[in-house]
């Protein structure tokens, strides 16, 4: 009889058989698939596992700080942080072209973790979070020839340069398994439940040219909206909600003053794997409170939009 409990411990035998006494080393995205990975990993060979935060500094509010303190204070789970602000943005200035962004962003990203997991002194295996999803999406795309619509940003190339050999542990599951599973391994919910997040970050939630000050408007107009829609009790019902941050300027009037500010885009949709997805359809009046919200809280956005587009034709992401 199959359990979300008996997986658990199969896994557990699972990497124990495969790792031996070899060193892991398991890059963190900030997301659940990586975490939930490491969770089970450490509680296979404790000791045996690095784990190593890449901070590009394109995270949501508040999101680095809660993996740290995730793995240090609520796991106790030693993990390398490394702030990498500076070096990703300085590099992505003049970058307007969204797959010249992931790009730069995935080569840095490897750069980086590279550096770190030689200062330990290298290891036998990378863990991955990788996904049944993204084990059949990298093969084909719809069963045609395959055809790269984004591509999806990995530490693809470095098991190969650093001569690791791969742990992957949720290969054979689906999104809402892993969530289970990290129930069972005691992550808290609101961790478990959070929305899938892209590696390059909110780099492709800002179409055109990426700033220290673009990503902070942009964090403060996230924020407010999934606050409001945690408030509304929607956060569950969908599967990625984020804004976008235009790089468009129009007209507004704000007091008795004009203004010339940004155009932000709310997007909500919801879907099973991401492959397709359907636009949520918020009442107007959630859809005005939020807008007005964003305009008076974030100064440099003085315009709302709601994408209704489907996937297909959109994709998830505006980038
Ligand atoms: P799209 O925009 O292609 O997104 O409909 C489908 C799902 O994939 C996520 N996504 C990415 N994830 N690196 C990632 O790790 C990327 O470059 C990337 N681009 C899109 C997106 O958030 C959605 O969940």
């Amino acid at each position: 009889e199959w359990s979300m409990e008996a997986y658990r411990q199969a896994k557990i035998r699972d990497i124990q058989d495969q790792v031996g006494s070899g060193k892991v080393i398991c890059g963190l995205s900030g997301g659940v698939d990586s975490a939930v990975a490491a969770v089970l990993i450490h509680e296979a060979i404790g000791e045996q596992l690095t784990c190593v935060f890449v901070d590009h500094g394109l995270m949501r509010q508040g999101e680095a700080d809660q993996v740290v303190s995730l793995f240090r204070n609520h796991y106790n789970i030693p993990l390398v942080h490394v702030e990498a602000e500076t070096l990703f943005l300085s590099g992505l200035a003049g970058v307007a072209d969204p797959e010249a962004k992931r790009k730069f962003i995935g080569k840095t990203f490897i750069d980086v973790f590279e550096d770190e997991a030689r200062k330990i002194g290298g290891a036998d295996f990378l863990a991955q979070g990788t996904l049944y999803p993204d084990v059949i999406e990298s093969v084909s795309f719809t069963g045609g020839p395959s055809v790269t619509i984004k591509s999806h940003h990995n530490v693809g190339g470095l098991p190969e340069r650093m001569n690791m050999k791969l742990v992957e542990p949720l290969r054979e599951l689906f999104k809402d398994e892993v969530r289970e599973l990290g129930r069972e391994l005691g992550l808290p919910d609101a961790f478990v439940g959070r929305h899938p997040f892209p590696g390059p970050g909110l780099a492709i939630r800002i179409p055109g040219e990426v700033s220290k000050e673009r990503c902070d408007i942009l964090r403060k107009a996230d924020a407010i909206y999934l606050e409001e829609i945690r408030n509304a009790g929607l956060y569950d019902a969908i599967w990625q909600a984020f804004a976008v941050l235009l790089p468009v300027r129009t007209v507004g009037v704000m007091g008795d003053a004009r203004t010339y500010d940004s155009v932000c885009a709310l997007r909500a949709v919801t879907s099973v794997d991401g492959m397709t997805a359907d636009v949520y359809p918020f009442s107007a009046d959630f859809l005005s409170r939020t807008a007005t919200r964003i305009v008076n809280e974030v100064q440099g956005i003085n315009r709302v939009t709601y994408d209704y587009t489907s996937k297909p034709p959109g994709t998830i992401e505006w980038e």
